[in-house]
């Protein structure tokens, strides 16, 4: 076992040679997390964050595919925590994935919790963040998984790299505004920053030395590896007079191609190539929301700078063009782009034949509400089944076969079929509530079309499943035509992730083979839709063989 010292040595080796460890075989890499709060100023306004070891953002877990990682997470906060490793598929192991109430209750004030994870299979960039209401707003941080020794990325290697994680600030407290938001029954208010590595940058006020620089050498290329953490808002992204080429989503390798801007959708991560080949000077990074819906426009831009080594501070940065924030053509045209290496080496092993075929509607609705500002509450649905949280974990629940937490019944298509995405559909069609999940046999293979619906608006929603990267084998805008869209699907080389925007009045399919046990968390990413209801979770039954079970829980499980 590789001892803490060890590994901060290595992590000085990462830091000085640029982007290599000098290890020689899979490893156990151990973290300490710890839950703390720390008084951070932003915006002309101080105030206290929950953060991880006083970090804002939090620490970069580094980590090579093979190696088994071990964090221990230590929570010295008033609120109770979990966090999730968005992206690592936990094979049979859901106990590490993280998301409250889901698959652990959370750890409670002065406890601590072991996360054990085996990274196999996966390489390239993922992030982890708090599972558990809105407290991802500060605590989250980049997860950076190198390619196995001796196995060179399948693209030009970079001189040196960077971690640029996207965020959304709020002045006040975050839960604070949460809870205004649920008592009127409205959307909580909007973030009043967008974020680069937690800095505003100098378009917001006090804003000057928030701002992140990265500095870099003439000729010369540079990995960026590009997350977006902030809560409620799909971002362009671009840096001034210079082409990206997007080389991996989601850690999965993609075929190259460059473009001036990238379009990412929270939980998302985009890894690109940047040559610092222009004019040595100074250049904004910014970024942006994107949102085609007809509701009001947050046109907040968030900047840092690439600075040219040798170039003083004083030279002014020119801005990138940004896509406009209503432009859903670059929007469709960019995700149209993203393919699958599927080489020899890394294939793309889509499901051709499907076991399981789901249609699952995405709405918005209005339950009553007395007490609230205008008598209703904002919810949202799937299958028009707002989903209830549970009280205990619901991998507990199955693992330890406890009834009355959840059912499996959750429906395969919507109660109703209906013109989902005609003209505003203002009527209140009323949700039900529960808790109920979807069963899933071993191995078997899955598609799940995903369509928004113009229940009240249209809007666009980034779907994560846990425990799996699945196939995106096809999108568009309108409803879901069963005769004719599925001879249109891209079986050979589509992308392959664990998020997905689900376009504005569109609709998604994808398809997974359910290979991993357990219980697995599904919902919008948006933190807005999924406190709305927004969610479900897949049963996802043991296999016949002896390692085809869920493993049995760490003894220090925390209990609810
Ligand atoms: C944050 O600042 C407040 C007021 O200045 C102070 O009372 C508090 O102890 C500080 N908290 C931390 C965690 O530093
Ligand atoms: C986790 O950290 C806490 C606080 O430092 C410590 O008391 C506990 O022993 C650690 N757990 C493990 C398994 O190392
Ligand atoms: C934390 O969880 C415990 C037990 O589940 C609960 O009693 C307590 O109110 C929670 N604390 C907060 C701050 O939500
Ligand atoms: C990690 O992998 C090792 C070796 O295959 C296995 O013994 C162990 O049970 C795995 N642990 C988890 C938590 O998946
Ligand atoms: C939300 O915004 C309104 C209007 O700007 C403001 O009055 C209110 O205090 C804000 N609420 C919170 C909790 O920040
Ligand atoms: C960026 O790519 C476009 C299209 O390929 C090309 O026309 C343009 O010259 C490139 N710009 C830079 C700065 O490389
Ligand atoms: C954002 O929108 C407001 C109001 O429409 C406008 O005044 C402002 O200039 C816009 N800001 C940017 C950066 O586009
Ligand atoms: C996008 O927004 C601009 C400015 O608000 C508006 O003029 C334009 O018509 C919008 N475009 C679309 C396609 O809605
Ligand atoms: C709630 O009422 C306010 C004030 O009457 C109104 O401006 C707002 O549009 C209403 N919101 C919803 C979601 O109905
Ligand atoms: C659905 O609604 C759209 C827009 O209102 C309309 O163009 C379309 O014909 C409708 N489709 C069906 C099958 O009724
Ligand atoms: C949703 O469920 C409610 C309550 O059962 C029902 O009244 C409503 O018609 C349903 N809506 C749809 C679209 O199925
Ligand atoms: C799942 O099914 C596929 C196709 O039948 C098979 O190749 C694979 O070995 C199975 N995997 C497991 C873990 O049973």
């Amino acid at each position: 076992m590789a001892n803490r010292e060890d590994f901060s040595h290595a992590l000085l080796l990462f830091c000085s040679l640029g982007i290599f460890f000098l290890q020689t075989e899979a490893a156990v890499k151990m973290y300490q997390f710890n839950i703390q709060l720390r008084n951070v100023s932003r915006l002309c306004h101080a105030k206290p964050i929950v953060t991880v070891n006083g970090m804002f953002p939090g620490p970069t877990v580094y980590a090579r595919e093979g190696d088994r990682v071990l964090v221990n997470v230590t929570n010295y906060a008033q609120y109770n925590m979990s966090i999730h490793w968005h992206g690592l598929k936990q094979y049979r192991n859901g106990w590490a994935d993280g998301p409250a109430y889901i698959t652990q209750c959370p750890i409670k004030t002065g406890n601590s919790y072991v996360y054990d994870i085996n990274i196999t299979g996966q390489r390239g960039t993922l992030w982890w963040h708090a599972h558990i209401f809105w407290l991802r707003a500060t605590v989250y941080g980049a997860i950076v998984i190198m390619p196995k020794q001796r196995t060179p990325f399948p693209f030009p290697q970079p001189d040196r790299e960077d971690n640029i994680l996207l965020g959304e600030w709020w002045n006040n407290d975050v839960e604070e505004v949460v809870r205004q938001g649920n008592k009127l029954g409205l959307p909580p208010n909007m973030s009043d920053a967008h974020t680069i590595n937690g800095k505003p940058g100098p378009l917001f006020p006090c804003s000057e030395k928030h701002t992140f620089v990265m500095e870099v050498e003439q000729r010369k290329t540079y990995l960026l590896r590009i997350v977006n953490a902030a809560l409620n808002d799909e971002l362009f992204f671009a840096i001034a007079g210079h082409n990206l080429t997007v080389v991996e989503i989601d850690a999965v390798y993609t075929k190259p191609f460059t473009t001036h801007a990238i379009l990412i959708a929270p939980g998302q991560t985009t890894n690109v190539l940047v040559q610092a080949n222009q004019v040595p000077s100074r250049y904004f990074m910014a970024a942006r929301a994107f949102m085609d819906a007809p509701l009001s426009i947050d046109n907040k831009t968030a900047a840092a700078i690439l600075q040219y080594k040798g170039i003083p501070n004083t030279v002014v940065p020119i801005l990138p063009q940004l896509p406009a924030p209503n432009d859903t053509a670059f929007a469709l045209s960019y995700n149209a782009k993203l393919r699958s290496l599927n080489s020899p080496q890394f294939p793309a092993n889509v499901p051709l034949k499907v076991d399981r075929h789901l249609f699952y509607t995405a709405g918005l609705g209005m339950n009553s509400c007395p007490t609230c500002l205008n008598g209703t509450r904002l919810t949202a649905s799937l299958n028009n089944i707002t989903f209830v949280m549970p009280q205990v974990g619901l991998l507990q629940a199955h693992y330890f076969s406890i009834k009355g937490v959840f059912t499996t019944d959750f429906p395969d298509r919507p109660p109703l079929a209906f013109n989902y995405t005609s003209a505003p559909l203002t009527a209140n069609l009323g949700t039900v509530l529960g808790t109920r999940l979807s069963k899933i046999a071993f191995n078997s293979t899955v598609e799940l079309v995903l369509q928004d619906t113009n229940l009240l608006t249209v809007e666009s929603h980034p779907f994560h499943l846990h425990g799996y990267n699945f196939f995106v084998v096809g999108t568009g805008v309108g409803n879901f035509n069963t005769s004719k869209d599925p001879a249109k699907f891209n079986l050979v080389d589509p992308p392959e992730r664990n998020t997905v925007g689900v376009p504005t009045g569109g609709w998604t399919a994808i398809r997974f083979r359910a290979d991993n046990p357990g219980v697995w968390f599904m919902h919008c990413h948006l933190e807005l839709h999924t406190s709305w209801g927004l969610k479900t979770a897949f049963v996802v039954e043991n296999g016949k063989g002896a390692d085809q079970s869920i493993l049995p829980p760490p003894k220090d499980l925390p209990s609810c």
